[in-house]
């Protein structure tokens, strides 16, 4: 039988995936979007009212329905960042330390380069890699709008292939972050244009890319250093099925270390981020130690 496409398609392929999880999945995914707010510490700015936290998270933040727009301070920095919360928590895995080397291998934007600089206090090395020339641009704008000049020292903004980049280095980086191009299944659902285009080879087709771009991250980490794999999507082809794959391809050379997070769930090798449940997300991560 050939396989639906479009919206029926799309309903088929996440059922037979989720189960009877799938129709509440599918509401959350359509309801708001809510944000968190992360403060920005070079904006001076304070939050009015008591910040509402969501535990495990390590940067001032506010958790609200809706914010107003971010905006300059009199300091001359934007006051806030608006994200998904689940987006915090890759950059709580990676455990940063000033000091240490990082890339971002699939950076813009650039929500989580930018809270990568604030755990790094300018000391160390921020590589922040973007292959699209015109997303590149909203890193640089990022940097500009929230770090002072004189706290970028560390930040290098590159234009790699991601897929390739272990052709060129090797062993170089104490942490890598790769949130990876994905599927991005909440978009899809909004956009009626974006749905009747999907087709299951679509997931198929971006879990190929993602695979070689963990690949080239495991290569181009030192032996003992953390990748964190994450993405937005709910295809467990792209989740739990690229792991699955590189314990096929790489075994042996690397041990996966399990974290726990305040809200979201585990999986069999990561962890994971519902809206059903959580209100936020799709978002899944694992975590990847290089061991040879
Ligand atoms: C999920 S987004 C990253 C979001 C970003 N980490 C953040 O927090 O703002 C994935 C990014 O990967 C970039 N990308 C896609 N293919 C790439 C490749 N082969 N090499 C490097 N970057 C790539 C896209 O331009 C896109 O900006």
């Amino acid at each position: 039988m050939t396989p639906l496409k479009g919206p029926d398609g799309f309903n088929q392929f996440y059922s037979e995936m989720y189960g009877e999880r799938w129709p509440a999945l599918k509401e959350a995914l359509l309801a708001p979007k809510k944000h968190v707010a992360i403060l920005n510490p070079f904006s001076k700015f304070k939050f009015q009212s008591t910040p509402l936290h969501v535990s495990g998270i390590s940067f001032e933040h506010d958790v609200r329905e809706s914010f107003p727009q971010p905006e300059k301070t009199e300091a001359g920095y934007t006051n806030y960042y608006l994200m998904d919360a689940a987006s915090i928590l890759p950059v709580e895995a990676m455990d940063l330390h000033p000091g240490e080397r990082v890339v971002d291998l699939c950076a813009a934007p650039g929500g989580k380069s930018f809270l990568m600089a604030l755990k790094l206090k300018n000391q160390g090395l921020l590589v922040s890699n973007d292959r699209s020339a015109a997303r590149r641009a909203r890193i640089h704008r990022i940097f500009d709008d929230y770090i002072p000049k004189t706290e970028q020292k560390i930040n290098t903004i590159t234009s790699y292939d991601a897929t390739k980049w272990s052709l060129y280095q090797k062993s170089n980086y104490d942490k890598v972050l790769l949130d990876a191009p994905c599927s991005s299944e909440r978009h899809v659902l909004e956009d009626s244009k974006e749905l009747s285009m999907w087709a299951p080879g679509r997931t198929k087709a971006i879990a190929i890319t993602q695979f070689a771009m963990l690949a080239s991250a495991l290569d181009i980490i030192k032996v003992g250093g953390t990748i964190v794999y994450s993405t937005c999507a709910l295809s467990k082809l792209e989740n739990d099925g690229i792991i699955a794959k590189l314990y096929q391809k790489r075994a042996g050379r690397f041990e996966l270390i399990h974290k726990e997070f305040s809200f979201g769930e585990p999986t069999e090798f990561g962890w994971q981020v519902l809206p059903d449940t959580t209100g936020w997300g799709p978002f899944y991560l694992a975590v990847v130690k290089r061991v040879r």
